[in-house]
């Protein structure tokens, strides 16, 4: 059974954490992943993007966004030779006690209908599928 470090990323971890993503993350509908966009999330908030380390390589991650007013849930993904042993849970739980250590009262992540893989860990730690709201998305320009 793993008992994989949950800790803050560093900039070291953000090749290692790209990779992961391409091998394990939900990526329909949703812009490729950049090393910039990661940097700059990690000046943005150090300890928004946290990893999983087990036997020194990243086996799971989950961005936890707070914007003063609610917290978000990102990029939740677990390589997959470690999935069903818990380190999902384990990084949820990491998010939401840093959403509550910031103040948050309230949670939410954007789930993709058809990736029910993702419904049951959501719908075991406690979340709800909203089913009268929709998420409504523009792309900016640069
Ligand atoms: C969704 C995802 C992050 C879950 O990660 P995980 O590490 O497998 O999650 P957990 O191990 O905590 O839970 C998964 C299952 O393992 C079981 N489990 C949890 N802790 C366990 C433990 N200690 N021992 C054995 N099994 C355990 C859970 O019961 C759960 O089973 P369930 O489907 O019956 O509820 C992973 O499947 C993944 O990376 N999917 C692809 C990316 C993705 O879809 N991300 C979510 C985007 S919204």
């Amino acid at each position: 059974m793993p008992d994989p470090i949950i800790r803050a990323a560093t900039a070291d971890d953000v090749e290692p954490v790209l990779a992961l993503w391409q091998a394990a993350a939900d990526d329909v509908d949703r812009p490729a992943d950049t090393s910039s966009a990661v940097h700059a999330l990690m000046t943005r908030d150090p300890e928004a993007l946290i990893v999983a380390e087990e036997a020194r390589r990243i086996v799971g991650t989950v961005v936890i966004g707070w914007d003063g007013w609610r917290g978000h849930i990102y990029r939740l993904a677990v390589d997959p030779s470690y999935r069903g042993l818990g380190v999902g849970s384990r990084l949820l739980e990491a998010a939401e006690q840093r959403a509550r250590d910031q103040g948050c009262v309230r949670i939410d992540a954007i789930v993709r209908d058809g990736n029910t893989l993702a419904h049951r860990i959501w719908t075991r730690e406690g979340y709800e599928r909203q089913a009268r709201w929709s998420r409504w998305v523009k792309q900016l320009d640069a």
